[in-house]
């Protein structure tokens, strides 16, 4: 349900309140991640491996993403409605090994490899395969497949009963009739799945005979796109098509001739119409990845949140009297522009619920933006770190958008406000991961309140396991009891610890729960990645914080900024407060009592001044001083390194270029990894003549510049790469090129 201001009560519920808005949190919060969030801020980089849609991630004879799509299809094909057995279940996981029987060619352990890394226990294969067809189709230009998630993964191999494409007509139809599909609907699914791809003479030579087409590849229609080529290609009788028996070797595996063909063309002739492929390809798709075991439930189709929180995150703080409360709202702007959202806060209330109150407030600060396939689904990050009293604490909250034309719409998460709780919660910074393989290296400690009467508290881990059968991995969870190490007030810490093999360190997740008689509260689905290489012990001052020192008092001016790299007002500014907002910069700088400036040099117009001209109290610490009006008390990172663009063997740096979403500079492919480096994205590119850094966490690579995009001010790429801070990594529509020497 969603509440608005009196003013526009009635169009915000005729806009909103019709649609069945997803509640939060739900199992599907994972995969809507993987759907929605493709590009730009958290971008999850499911997409990456299919775009563009002629992306050829294994050299040109490959289309990645037509082996997504056959890679479902193959999967389900085997699956029986009448006994309930088998469908899109990733039992083609074991079905590859020696010849791979039915299953030929390279697409299947390619496709699989792919998902590996997002492959989860809150994304299951069978729900990544199913995903990949939605994000292979749209990817190339076809219309939305829903999603439903709930598969289930098998443990062993199903049965066989894939469409050979020498089989008969007659067997064509039994077989799809097996898995839920009549002749038309055959038909369709058939041609919807041969849109794109083609086939490999070196896989079917008795097809298309090798060493006759370039790159040992025939595309089954004259367009590598998502369109209705394939069907107006066999209705007009185009030549091409190996799978209808008329190319350079004439052959009775034509397999699209029996099926298009089963009645009497009037399914395929009415695919050539461009409107009818495309949605008669979203029904019969999502049919196709719905072919499923009996014993599966499927949810409704995933819908992007229209404000979903993420990363939030409670833990005991200071001497145990402040409970840290941060974490991300994610907006989503489909219906409104970003720009008319002045202010997204949260309103909460406390531990037993208590009724709003005046001060209960979190404010948040943009972050970023990130995009779906479709426009409409730029979204907006804002981030919210607040400190709350432990005695008070928080219960639930509802989030507060502010729009520029005063409007105010509360999003209370479908009446129910967003839950969270501090019964049991992760403290990451006295969680660590510790480098190199000593025993006990991966330490978890966790706060759990003193209402839990005999609290029984685990941590659970699992790991991702690499299997000899098959190159899917295996997901397996080992579980422990942490031990109570110190009471702090209302809060027991209870510390585990475990010897984490280096090859797991990157991919492991873990759990932490509470159990006491029959209620058990957990803080799930932690990343090992997110946890520091130091433990700190409780109530021990921050020890990350950069080291800084006083450099001295500066004159400064409004036309000719001292320091230009950043800058952010709070009238509860400190010293420590400005020297994390300028992290990752040599300089930051205090002025007027608030104002907090960072860069990493001096503007060439800037003079010393006498110290005493620095006079202004700092306004969330009096003890100390934040310059004056026009003054500027300057301090310097005394751990700083340059960020430089740094030499790649075989490439030279180019500089700085402009890109868009809509045009990119270069266009071959693409990866997003949170963790970036300018070597990652050399190495994702192999040896292409371009590749560039953008936004943080982007690399993109090409064969050639696009030739709209044009050299730069390097200013413009002053972000620092987020797998190293000290590597820059372009900017907000700004790339940061190496060409091939
Ligand atoms: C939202 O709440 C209403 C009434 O409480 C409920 O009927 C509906 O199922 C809820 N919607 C979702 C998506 O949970
Ligand atoms: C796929 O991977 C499995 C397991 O590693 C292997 O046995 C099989 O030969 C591979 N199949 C192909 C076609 O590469
Ligand atoms: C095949 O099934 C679809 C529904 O899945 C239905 O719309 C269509 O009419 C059926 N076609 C035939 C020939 O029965
Ligand atoms: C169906 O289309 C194919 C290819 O255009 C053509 O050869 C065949 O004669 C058609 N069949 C019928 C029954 O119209
Ligand atoms: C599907 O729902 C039924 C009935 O609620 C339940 O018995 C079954 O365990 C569920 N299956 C799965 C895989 O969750
Ligand atoms: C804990 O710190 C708060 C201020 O953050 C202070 O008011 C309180 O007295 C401290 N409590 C103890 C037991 O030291
Ligand atoms: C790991 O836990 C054991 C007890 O289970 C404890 O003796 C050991 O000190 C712990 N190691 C670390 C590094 O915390
Ligand atoms: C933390 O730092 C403050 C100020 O530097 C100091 O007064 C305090 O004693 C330190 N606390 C601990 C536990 O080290
Ligand atoms: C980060 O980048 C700098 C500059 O290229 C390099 O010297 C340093 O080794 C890198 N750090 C890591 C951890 O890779
Ligand atoms: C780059 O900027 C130029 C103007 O300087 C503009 O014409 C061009 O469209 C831009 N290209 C991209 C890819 O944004
Ligand atoms: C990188 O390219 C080389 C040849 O240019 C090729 O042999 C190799 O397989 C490619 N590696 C990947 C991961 O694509």
């Amino acid at each position: 349900m969603l509440i608005a201001s009196p003013s526009i009560l009635g169009t915000a519920f005729f806009l909103y309140g019709a649609l069945a808005l997803p509640t939060w949190p739900s199992s599907i919060d994972e995969l809507e991640d993987l759907m929605f969030l493709n590009t730009g801020y958290h971008s999850r980089g499911f997409s990456a491996g299919v775009t563009p849609c002629s992306f050829f991630k294994q050299g040109p004879s490959r289309t990645a993403s037509a082996e997504w799509i056959r890679t479902a299809f193959h999967d389900m094909a085997t699956g029986n409605v009448y006994t309930g057995i088998g469908g899109l279940d990733a039992s083609i996981v074991f079905e590859l090994a020696g010849n791979g029987g039915e299953n030929i060619g390279a697409a299947f352990n390619t496709t699989l490899e792919t998902f590996a890394p997002f492959f989860s226990t809150r994304a299951s294969m069978a729900d990544l395969i199913a995903l990949g067809v939605y994000t292979a189709v749209r990817s190339c230009g076809g219309p939305i497949v829903k999603i439903r998630a709930g598969r289930v993964d098998a443990t062993e191999r199903g049965a066989i009963g894939v469409p050979l494409p020498e089989n008969s007509q007659g067997t064509f139809i039994n077989q799809f009739i097996r898995t839920g599909f009549n002749v038309s609907d055959m038909i369709a699914v058939t041609a919807c799945g041969h849109t794109v791809g083609g086939v490999h003479a070196s896989n079917f030579p008795q097809i298309t005979v090798p060493g006759t087409v370039p790159n040992d590849y025939q595309l089954f229609d004259s367009t590598t796109s998502f369109d209705e080529k394939i069907a107006s290609d066999f209705v007009g009788g185009v030549a091409g098509n190996p799978l209808t028996g008329v190319t350079a070797k004439r052959n009775t595996r034509d397999s699209d001739t029996k099926v298009f063909t089963a009645d009497r063309n009037v399914t395929i002739t009415a695919l050539a119409d461009p409107a009818t492929f495309q949605s008669t390809c979203a029904r019969v798709l999502q049919k196709m990845i719905e072919v499923v075991p009996s014993s599966v439930n499927l949810t409704a189709p995933i819908e992007p949140y229209e404000v979903k929180p993420g990363n939030l995150q409670l833990s005991l703080a200071g001497n145990g009297s402040t409970i840290d409360f941060s974490g991300e709202i994610r907006v989503r702007t489909t219906t409104r522009s970003a720009t008319t959202i002045t202010k997204t806060e949260l309103m909460f209330k406390d531990r037993l619920g208590a009724s709003d109150c005046g001060d209960c407030l979190i404010s948040t600060e943009y972050k970023g933006a990130a995009e779906g396939f479709d426009d409409t689904f730029a979204e907006q990050f804002y981030g919210f770190s607040a400190s709350l009293p432990v005695e008070t604490s928080i219960s639930k909250f509802n989030v507060r958008i502010v729009l520029n034309t005063g409007e105010v719409i509360l999003y209370d998460n479908n009446g129910s406000g967003y839950a969270v709780q501090d019964t049991i919660m992760l403290q990451p910074k006295q969680s660590c991961i510790v480098e190199g393989n000593t025993p006990g290296n991966f330490v978890v400690v966790v706060a759990v309140r003193d209402t839990v009467k005999s609290p029984m508290v685990t941590l659970s881990l699992t790991l991702k396991t690499p299997r000899s059968c098959c190159v899917a991995p295996a997901l397996s969870t080992k579980s422990f009891t942490m031990l109570a190490q110190a009471t702090i007030g209302s809060y027991t810490l209870y510390s585990g610890n475990y010897s984490l093999e280096a090859s797991y360190k990157s991919s492991a997740k873990f759990d932490v729960a509470v159990s006491s008689e029959a209620t058990i509260v957990s803080d799930s689905f932690k990343s090992t990645t997110d946890l520091g290489s130091i433990c700190t012990p409780f109530g021990s001052n921050d020890t990350n914080l950069p080291t800084y020192s006083f450099e001295g008092c500066y004159t400064d001016s409004t036309e000719s900024r001292t320091l230009t790299g950043g800058a952010s007002v709070d009238d509860k500014m400190t010293v420590k407060a400005c020297s994390s907002h300028c992290k990752g910069f040599q300089y930051f700088g205090l002025e007027y009592g608030r104002e907090c400036y960072c860069g990493n040099s001096k503007g060439a117009g800037s003079m010393q001044v006498s110290e005493t001209e620095c006079k202004d109290p700092c306004g969330g610490d009096s003890s100390e001083t934040c310059g004056a009006s026009y003054r500027i008390s300057i301090y310097k990172d005394t751990t700083w390194i340059p960020t430089i663009n740094p030499k790649i063997p075989g490439y030279e740096y180019s500089g700085c270029y402009n890109d868009s979403a809509s045009s990119r500079t270069l266009s071959d492919s693409f990866v997003y990894n949170e963790k970036m480096t300018v070597e990652l994205c050399a190495a994702f590119c192999n040896g292409t003549n371009y590749f560039g850094t953008e936004y943080f966490s982007e690399c993109y690579c090409g064969a050639s510049l696009s030739p709209g995009s044009t050299k730069q001010t390097e200013d413009g790429c002053s972000f620092f790469c987020s797998g190293n801070s000290t590597q820059y990594c372009g900017g907000s529509n700004r790339i940061n090129i190496y060409t091939k020497s």
